[in-house]
């Protein structure tokens, strides 16, 4: 298993990303930072990542020729994490925020830097609450289901998922790892409008593209694809 074979472990850390950083040049492919508080954990689009104790947040480096996939690969694991293991279905909102009861209990941050790339996920396991702002989007596996995971158990199954999943990516079976996404998704069928910094897309989300593309019907009936952005989901009924 190459995820985690190499393991920087502390308690507190600003930020994982960041950590993994700065020390990208004594790290290998699959070299896992693990923090047990972050006291400057980084969101999606310059937002914050509320990090207490309680949560898991790692950041792995990853030398791929393949990156495009890897949002979709870590939004993929994280689901099979909770669900072969502690039968916790998940669902994936594009582009990687995972829902439990519509509400947002884990993450995913890619960041490139130089030839790494940086894969940091931050999962609310057993955080109790949440401060006011956040509370009506955001909770946690323990506040949704009462169960008290153990962080390790989880860290070490979320290792071998993301292992599993990387090594289907290099043997190119990217249909499959495309096929579990679709299997978790939430998003089909949902009115979504989407922003990116050039401009602004309403449409049906109907598909995922081999790239990671939403793909969404537009109000005249065209297909378009949309490779990142934010998405709100305007229209929750199955059209
Ligand atoms: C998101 O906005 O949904 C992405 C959140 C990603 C949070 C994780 S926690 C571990 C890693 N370190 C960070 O600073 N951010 C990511």
């Amino acid at each position: 298993m190459i995820i985690g074979s190499k393991l920087y472990y502390h308690d507190e850390v600003d930020s994982t990303n960041e950590y993994a950083k700065r020390i990208l040049n004594e790290a290998t492919d699959g070299t896992v930072v693990l923090a047990d508080i972050q006291t400057a954990g980084k969101g999606r689009i310059d937002r914050q990542w509320y990090s207490p104790e309680g949560g898991l947040y790692i950041s792995i480096i990853l030398f791929t020729e393949k990156p495009l996939l890897i949002p979709v690969l870590a939004a993929v694991a994280i689901c099979e994490t909770f669900n072969n293991n502690y039968d916790i279905l998940l669902g994936i909102k594009w582009p990687n925020d995972i829902l439990l009861n519509d509400k947002k209990i884990a993450g995913v941050l890619v960041e490139v830097v130089d030839a790494a790339l940086i894969l940091g996920i931050g999962i609310n396991l057993n955080i109790q609450e949440f401060p006011e702002e956040l509370e009506k989007n955001a909770s946690s596996i323990f506040l949704e289901t009462k169960k008290k995971l153990d962080k390790m158990m989880v860290f070490n199954d979320l290792c071998r998922e993301i292992d599993n999943d990387y090594q289907m990516l290099k043997d190119n079976k990217t249909n499959e790892l495309l096929q579990k996404w679709r299997n978790y998704t939430i998003m089909f069928g949902k009115t979504v409008q989407i922003e990116t910094p050039e401009r602004k897309v309403k449409g049906r989300a109907i598909d995922i593209a081999g790239n990671g593309a939403l793909v969404v019907v537009l109000p005249d009936g065209k297909i378009d694809k949309v490779l990142a952005g934010d998405c709100l989901i305007i229209k929750e009924t199955k059209l």
